[in-house]
C-alpha cells in the first residue's frame, strides 16, 4: 500500500477536517520540526467528538508499520539506554512473566523484547500487523523451536485457544492502538487467559497529548475497560527501579498489570 492510498483510507475513516487537520500537524513537524501539541489536541477532540478512528486503524497500521525501516535497527531506536532497557527486563518483565510460561506478545516488532521472552517462555505466540516485522522475527528466530509469529491484522487472536495463555506482554505498541481496538484486545485476553495469567501491557496514560501518532486512550479509560471485561488491575505504573529511577513521563505513558 503506497501513502497515496493510506492517505485515501485515513480520509474515508476519519473525513475531510480531520485529515486536513493531520496533513497540516505533520507538515509542522516534517518541514519545521516543530511537535504541535496544540495541533495535535485539536486532532484528538475531533476523534472524540465523533468518534473517529485517527491515525491509529487496523485497516491502515499494518502499511504504515511496514514502511519503517525495521532491518537498520531492529526497533534499538526506541530503547532509551541498555541500563533503561536492562531495569524494564530485570523489574518489571521479569518480575511478573515466570520461567516456563506460555506467553502472547502483542506487537512484537523486530523482535526486541522477543528476543528477552524467547528464552524465558514455554511457550511463545507473537502477533504482529507489520508484515515485515514478522518476516524478520521469523528469520532471527528460525532456530527457537518454542515459538512462533503471526500476521494478525484486525485484532483476530482467533487461532489461539480459550484458556491457554499464562502471560501476555506488549510495550510500545498499545500506544498506537486506538480505545475501541484496544477494547477488542482486552476482550480477546479475558478469553485467552489461562487460570492464574497475567498481562504486562504499556499505554498511553494521558491520552496521546504528548504527541506523534499516539493513541487517546488514558488510565481512567484503560482500568474501566478492564472493569467491564472482569479482569482485575494488579498495579499500574509510570515509573520503576531504585526511587523510580526509570519512568515513561515523556510521552504520558503507564504500565498497567492485570489478570483474569
Ligand atoms: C513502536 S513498534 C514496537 C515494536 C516492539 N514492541 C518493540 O518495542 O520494539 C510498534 C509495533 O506495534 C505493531 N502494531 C501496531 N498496531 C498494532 C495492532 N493493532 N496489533 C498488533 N500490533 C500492532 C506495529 O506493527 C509495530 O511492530
Amino acid at each position: 500500500m503506497t501513502i497515496l492510498n493510506i492517505g485515501t483510507k485515513l480520509l474515508k475513516l476519519n473525513g475531510l477536517p480531520w485529515t486536513l487537520l493531520y496533513t497540516l500537524y505533520w507538515s509542522f513537524r516534517y518541514f519545521l520540526k516543530i511537535d504541535s501539541t496544540g495541533l495535535f489536541k485539536l486532532l484528538l477532540k475531533l476523534e472524540e467528538k465523533h468518534d473517529l478512528p485517527g491515525f491509529n486503524t487496523p485497516v491502515t497500521a499494518g502499511a504504515l508499520w511496514d514502511l519503517l525501516p525495521w532491518e537498520k535497527e531492529h526497533g534499538e531506536e526506541w530503547t532509551v539506554s541498555a541500563e533503561w532497557k536492562q531495569s524494564l527486563i530485570d523489574e518489571v518483565l521479569r518480575k511478573y512473566i515466570r520461567r516456563g510460561a506460555a506467553v502472547l506478545e502483542i506487537g512484537s516488532g523486530a523482535g526486541r523484547w522477543t528476543a528477552v521472552l524467547q528464552p524465558l517462555a514455554g511457550k511463545l505466540v507473537a502477533i504482529d500487523v507489520s508484515s515485515r516485522a514478522i518476516a524478520l522475527c521469523k528469520a532471527r528466530f528460525a532456530t527457537a523451536t518454542n515459538c512462533e509469529f503471526h500476521l494478525a491484522g484486525n485484532i483476530d487472536l482467533g487461532f489461539i485457544p480459550d484458556g491457554s495463555i499464562e502471560a501476555i506482554w506488549s510495550f510500545d505498541v498499545f500506544v498506537h492502538i486506538n480505545p475501541e481496538d484496544t477494547d477488542r484486545y482486552i476482550a480477546e485476553f479475558k478469553r485467552v487467559f489461562a487460570s492464574g495469567g497475567i498481562a504486562v501491557i504499556h499505554h498511553p496514560k494521558k491520552g496521546g497529548v504528548h504527541g506523534g501518532c499516539r493513541s487517546r486512550m488514558t488510565d481512567r479509560l484503560f482500568n474501566a475497560m478492564l472493569e467491564k471485561h472482569g479482569l482485575t488491575l494488579d498495579a499500574q505504573f509510570d515509573s520503576w527501579g531504585e526511587n523510580g529511577r526509570f519512568n515513561l513521563y515523556r510521552h504520558g505513558d503507564c504500565i498497567s498489570v492485570f489478570h483474569a
